[in-house]
């Protein structure tokens, strides 16, 4: 695929361009875009992030061996299987199961790029894999970040950074650019950056720091996060 070029989107809400051409990583780094990937990679067969509640409600009636996961304010939902935290999701209880999560914002950005000729999910944790397998699925490439709560959000962005970070530099847009000097600037000390956003400090404030830790490190993960036919995030290994 020939490479063309790479944009940002900071904020899901924010006008998005025609994207039939294009190949499209949504970011949530705090955290449901690294909290799917590590579903994934302990074992899961596949995770649909929904935005609605009661839809998850009501898949989970028509199929109960789904596990349900999500929150709203940071917390899990009644009823539901789990919360919105990656340690929520050991291979134990994963392994071989389809996932359905929602969340108060990353979702919803999920949904919002669906119209994309190709889609995957980003975060620290799998940025490497997902710049890969972007440019196997267009050379024309965006980022949407979710932010947080209508606003532009520093983990997102850092994010974008790594990910932009493996586009040629003449790819990038002048978005792209500010995300990678600032990926740049954290580079080696991703927790440094990561900690001190607004979310990650209202994460901390509620115990669950571990999360903010978890979704700071670099390409733990080798394998990317890919849309297929049937909506479902499955985890592919990119191309070599
Ligand atoms: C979201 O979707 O708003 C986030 O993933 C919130 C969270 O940290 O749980």
């Amino acid at each position: 695929m020939p490479i063309r070029s790479i944009d940002v989107i900071y904020r899901w809400q924010d006008d998005l361009p025609d994207l039939t051409q294009t190949a499209v990583i949504v970011i949530d780094t705090l955290r449901a875009t690294t909290t799917i990937a590590a579903i994934l990679a302990n074992g899961a067969r596949a995770v649909l992030p929904v935005g609605e509640v009661e839809r998850a409600y009501r898949m989970k009636e028509q199929d109960p061996a789904l596990i349900l996961g999500g929150e709203r304010d940071n917390r899990p939902l009644p009823g539901f299987d789990a919360g919105n935290s990656p340690y929520d999701y050991p291979p134990d209880v994963v392994r071989g199961r389809r996932v359905v999560l929602t969340t108060t914002n990353g979702t919803q950005a999920v949904e919002r790029a669906q119209g994309a000729r190709w889609q995957g999910l980003g975060a620290l944790v799998n940025a490497r894999a997902a710049a890969a397998a972007q440019q196997q699925g267009s050379g024309q490439g965006l980022i949407v970040c979710a932010g947080t709560q209508g606003h532009v959000s520093l983990e997102d962005v850092l994010a974008a950074g790594a990910i932009a970070w493996h586009w040629p530099q003449e790819a990038c847009s002048d978005r792209a650019l500010i995300a990678r000097a600032l990926f740049d600037n954290w580079r080696g000390r991703l927790y440094e950056g990561v900690s001190q956003s607004g979310h990650a400090r209202t994460l901390i404030d509620q115990g669950i720091g571990a999360d903010v830790q978890f979704a700071s490190r670099l390409d733990m993960y080798k394998t990317a996060v890919v849309r297929t036919a049937g909506g479902w995030f499955e985890e592919t290994a990119p191309e070599s």
